[in-house]
């Protein structure tokens, strides 16, 4: 869009289509926008007369504010559903909407941090980036831990990082769905690495911003008495698709930040942001009501029969490309520039990714595929496989990255 359409000094501005602009153009890059992992199959739309008015869901979930212009209700009810998927005990458990998978990491880092105020943070290489930023606000000292080639926590590193820290206490950042690849650490063998060093003092978060909620329904993710789990942090902007970008973390009640009581909002001050969305926590509720678990366990398994066909099809032309077997993303050897660039491709040197969120369709496949097949006929020499990326720092390309 041209700038002086969007300029404020202008006295001729036409909002309308500046918005139909807008909207147009989202819609003309949806078709190839399969580089970032929103889903787009859920229906927001009984929502949307929320959006008329301010609703400001202020402070702790579990306090309302005067007034009736809130949706905690439904907050509390997605905090309680997730809490449930992820097995967190019904008398020790906290949580809220946050405004992202960032908010959430902060959240309960701030929380891990005041437990344990000596902590070393250890994240792994292919953490997400917002780790990084947190250890520099909350002031932690950190330790990056290798990854294997498939983007995985290298546990023996870990292992030995801790060791020379002595017993000094640990907070460790677990990914459940790194950015680049969808590895998922083992919270159980990072766990076994803390006991066997001798580490009683310690806070494990998983940073579950993309493959939390299909991981919690495979039960493989779960906050339950004796996980060693401490915290979670889950995206709503990728999995359920919201149309805008929020979040929820989970924890147990006990080792939350106390926060104090504000007079003038009447409620606990416990989260990060004061002001929160209220709308956000209605469209996760949307989100739940409309699928439930099962209906979410289908979305799940369509979405990575696609990823399965991708690799399929990536195979039968010849171009390298693998998947981790829950995952969504399908790491492929990287494309020319024009066809990283057309399909929003997140690329990190040798490797690329596109990622089968549902919504995503086989045609959207097939069309990548051909042009792959195209840039190959056409003498681009097809990658050698390799094997994949040892450090994961991908930005994704295009308007709609993160
Ligand atoms: C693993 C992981 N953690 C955290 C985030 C951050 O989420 P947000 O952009 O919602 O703050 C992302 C987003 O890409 C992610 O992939």
């Amino acid at each position: 869009m041209e700038a002086a359409a969007v300029d404020l000094r202008s006295d001729t501005i036409n909002v309308a289509a500046v918005v139909r602009a807008l909207l147009e153009h989202a819609s003309d890059g949806q078709p190839t926008a399969i580089g970032f992992p929103g889903a787009v199959d859920i229906d927001y739309t009984p929502v949307l007369p929320l959006f008329g008015r301010l609703f400001n869901n202020v402070g702790d979930p579990q306090s309302d504010p005067g007034g009736s212009a809130h949706t905690k209700v439904l907050e509390r009810a997605v905090v309680d559903w997730c809490a449930d998927l992820l097995a967190l005990p019904d008398d020790d458990r906290w949580g809220y909407v946050t405004a992202g998978g960032t908010e959430g990491n902060l959240a309960a880092l701030h929380a891990a941090h005041r437990r344990h105020p000596n902590a070393v943070v250890y994240h792994s290489r292919a953490a997400h980036y917002s780790i990084g930023k947190i250890v520099d606000i909350i002031g932690a000292r950190h330790e990056l831990v290798d990854v294997d080639e498939r983007g995985e926590m290298d546990y023996q590193h870990l292992a030995a990082l801790v060791g020379r820290s002595g017993r000094r206490p640990a907070i460790v950042v677990a990914t459940a769905g790194t950015t680049m690849t969808e590895a998922v650490d083992d919270p159980a063998r990072v766990d076994a690495v803390l006991r066997e060093a001798g580490v009683d003092r310690r806070h494990v978060h998983v940073d579950a911003a993309l493959a939390g909620i299909p991981l919690a329904l495979d039960g493989v993710l779960t906050l339950a008495q004796g996980s060693g789990v401490d915290s979670v942090s889950l995206s709503g902007h990728k999995f359920f698709g919201t149309p805008i970008p929020c979040g929820l973390v989970l924890m147990r009640d006990s080792i939350r930040r106390p926060g104090r009581r504000v007079a003038y909002t009447a409620t606990l001050d416990t989260t990060v942001s004061g002001s929160r969305c209220g709308q956000a926590a209605a469209l996760l509720w949307c989100a739940i009501a409309a699928h439930g678990r099962d209906g979410h366990r289908a979305r799940t398994a369509r979405a990575r029969d696609l990823a399965g066909y991708a690799v399929e099809q990536l195979t039968a032309i010849g171009w390298p490309a693998w998947r981790h077997p829950h995952a969504f993303t399908v790491v492929l050897a990287t494309p020319p520039a024009a066809v990283t660039r057309k399909w929003l491709l997140a690329t990190d040197g040798p490797w690329s990714h596109t990622i089968c969120m549902p919504g995503v369709t086989r045609g959207q496949i097939d069309a990548l595929v051909a042009d792959l097949q195209t840039a190959s006929r056409n003498g681009m020499p097809v990658p050698q496989q390799r094997r994949g990326p040892q450090t994961v720092t991908a930005q994704h390309a295009g308007a709609s990255g993160p």
